[in-house]
């Protein structure tokens, strides 16, 4: 199964779709945004100093996996900070020229968004230290002979980066960033509170059984919480009393085979793997990405992450280990040697 195909995976989707439907269910204000109230407290006071000394806000890392609202709370902050915001991602910068032109084109205090950073060449990536720190940026034009440096200086700006793995970032570019926002998993409770606040922008009719049902199997995610409540709703219209109820959430899910902890087809076939064909570990990274027919970044970006965090799975040296909780999950002895 592909990326694309797994259904309650937090990947993005098309640009046309994004702007859609997306678009409508994002949040535009910190008070709107939900979940997140470390950052939203401390990104709060900063966006009120920067804006009370009218200077550009520091640059801002957002991080952590898929869907948990990076791209959202970079929308956020500018509309907070009333500036502008240009959106580009790391591996869509590969000229010097597209970088210089990027930037220069901000409004003083505007806002540059870069998607996926850790995926950006690393001669961008050079060039953009001397941009955050000093805004200015030097680069060479032309070839042999007639090369020659030129010095551009740049208006202030914000950078603000958003990574799945932050561990990828070079330590020269993190440290550039004042502001550090590492994204975590949403409780079911702040859940429950964006698929009703969805279905209220949808129209669409969900009660609160309905509303925690389908936040409980959401992978502790809102872009998986809003693809479920979409996908609930045609059942609840076509088949149901048109209701999102427990019912309908229940039923549907079955259809969409996310079981009762949210976990699908992927995480099923990765735990399986790990307790029946390596009775429970510890089976390494690699083996186990052969085995499932999956590469292994999208593994550790976009299954392993949630299997960690509830703790279906370990890490350990040499390799990850099923843990009881995952026996549990299967009705499947937990052996004694673990
Ligand atoms: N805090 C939130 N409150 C309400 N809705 C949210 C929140 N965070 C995210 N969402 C919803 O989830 C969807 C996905 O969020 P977003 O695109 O910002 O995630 P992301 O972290 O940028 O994902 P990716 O890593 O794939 O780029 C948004 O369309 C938005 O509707
Ligand atoms: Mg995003």
């Amino acid at each position: 199964m592909s990326e694309d195909e797994r259904f309650i995976s937090g990947t993005k989707m098309p640009l046309e779709e994004e702007n859609s439907a997306e678009m409508r269910l994002r949040p535009e204000t910190l008070s709107e945004y939900i979940g997140q109230d470390a950052i939203k407290r401390e990104i709060d006071i900063y966006i009120q100093a920067a804006k009370n000394r009218q200077e550009s806000l520091d640059h801002v890392l957002l991080y952590g996996p898929p869907g948990l609202g990076k791209t959202t709370m970079a929308m956020v902050i500018a509309n907070e900070m009333g500036t502008s915001i240009r959106t580009t991602s790391g591996p869509a910068i590969d000229k010097a020229g597209d970088l210089v032109a990027l930037l220069n084109d901000l409004e003083p205090g505007g806002i540059l968004f870069i998607d996926e950073i850790h995926r950006m060449p690393r001669f961008v990536e050079e060039m953009l230290y001397s941009a955050m720190e000093d805004f200015y940026i030097d680069i060479i034009i032309g070839e042999g002979e007639t090369a020659r440096p030129v010095h551009f200086p740049l208006p202030p700006f914000t950078l603000i980066g958003a990574t799945t793995r932050a561990g990828s970032l070079s330590a020269p570019l993190r440290d550039r960033f004042g502001i550090l926002a590492h994204m975590d998993y949403y409780t079911t409770k702040d859940l429950q509170t964006i698929v009703q606040r969805s279905a209220k922008v949808l129209q669409a009719k969900v009660d609160d059984e309905g509303a925690i049902e389908i936040a409980r199997r959401s992978r502790g995610t809102p872009r998986v919480a809003n693809r479920l409540l979409k996908r609930v709703r045609d059942f609840a219209e076509i088949e149901g009393t048109g209701m999102v109820d427990a019912h309908a959430a229940h039923h549907a899910l079955e259809l969409l085979h996310v079981d009762r902890a949210g976990l699908d087809k992927m995480d099923h076939d990765l735990l399986l793997t790990i307790i029946e064909m390596y009775r429970g570990g510890p089976v390494g990274l690699n083996t186990l990405a052969a085995y499932i027919g999956e590469d292994v970044e999208t593994i550790e970006d976009m299954v392993e992450p949630y299997l960690l965090q509830e703790g279906f799975i370990r890490r350990t040296p040499r390799g990850r280990m099923a843990t009881e909780k995952a026996y549990m999950h299967f009705n499947l002895p937990f052996e004694l040697d673990h």
